[in-house]
């Protein structure tokens, strides 16, 4: 199944490493970090996965629950975790789906054959606490994922939605911002008075 920005995540019910899960009734009122990673006692997930808890902090202050997800089942994951623990220095306080029939890798089109018939490459699936999916991003297997930049578009999906800006290339917390095309220049100036006009269609803000 192909999902779009903007589609509702499909809901399911699932056994995981913390016990069975809904999807919606697990994210209750937050934001969800939904990551697959091909397969448990493999050493790029390892890394993932401790990368995931050490920024445990940092997804609860922005009110995302992180949710793995590998095609193998729960006894093999409470196992695996154990490992994370030991050689990542971590504590996992995340669930793990245990999707050992593929049944949500392949509703959330996780499985590429071209990289495996039976194991999810690595995508992500960053959930509003409106069930919508708001970015999508997929990786091979054999390259890891850069968790700042997981943290930095979480950020800069929350900016845009409470301050109705966009954000330029590389955008970080307190940097400057864009007004969008939908808000004129004489609106833009009475709003943000610090604007900066380079162009028509390219306004500047600090002041957001
Ligand atoms: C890894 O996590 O290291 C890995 C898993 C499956 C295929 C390739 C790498």
């Amino acid at each position: 199944m192909s999902l779009h920005l903007g589609d509702t995540a499909p809901d399911f019910t699932v056994p995981t490493s913390e016990g069975e899960i809904s999807l919606h009734e697990w994210s209750g009122d937050s934001w969800v970090f939904f990551f697959s990673h091909p397969a448990d006692f493999t050493p790029v997930c390892t890394t993932e996965m401790g990368m995931t808890a050490k920024h445990s902090a940092d997804f609860k202050a922005r009110n995302v629950k992180p949710l793995g997800l590998s095609t193998d089942t729960v006894e093999e994951h409470l196992k695996w975790i154990g490992d994370v623990n030991e050689t990542q220095h971590t504590t996992i306080d995340f669930p793990i789906v245990a999707d050992a029939d593929l049944k949500i890798a392949k509703m959330y089109d996780m499985i590429h054959p071209d990289e495996s018939a039976t194991a999810a490459v690595r995508s992500v699936f960053i959930i509003d606490p409106d069930n919508k999916i708001r970015l999508t991003m997929t990786y091979p297997m054999n390259v890891g994922r850069n968790f700042d930049e997981i943290i930095r578009v979480i950020d800069a999906l929350q900016t845009a939605d409470k301050k109705g800006v966009a954000l330029p290339a590389n955008w970080e917390p307190g940097a400057e911002a864009i007004v969008p095309l939908n808000v004129s220049t004489e609106e833009a100036k009475e709003k943000y008075p610090d604007l900066k006009v380079l162009k028509p269609y390219l306004r500047i803000t600090k002041d957001y």
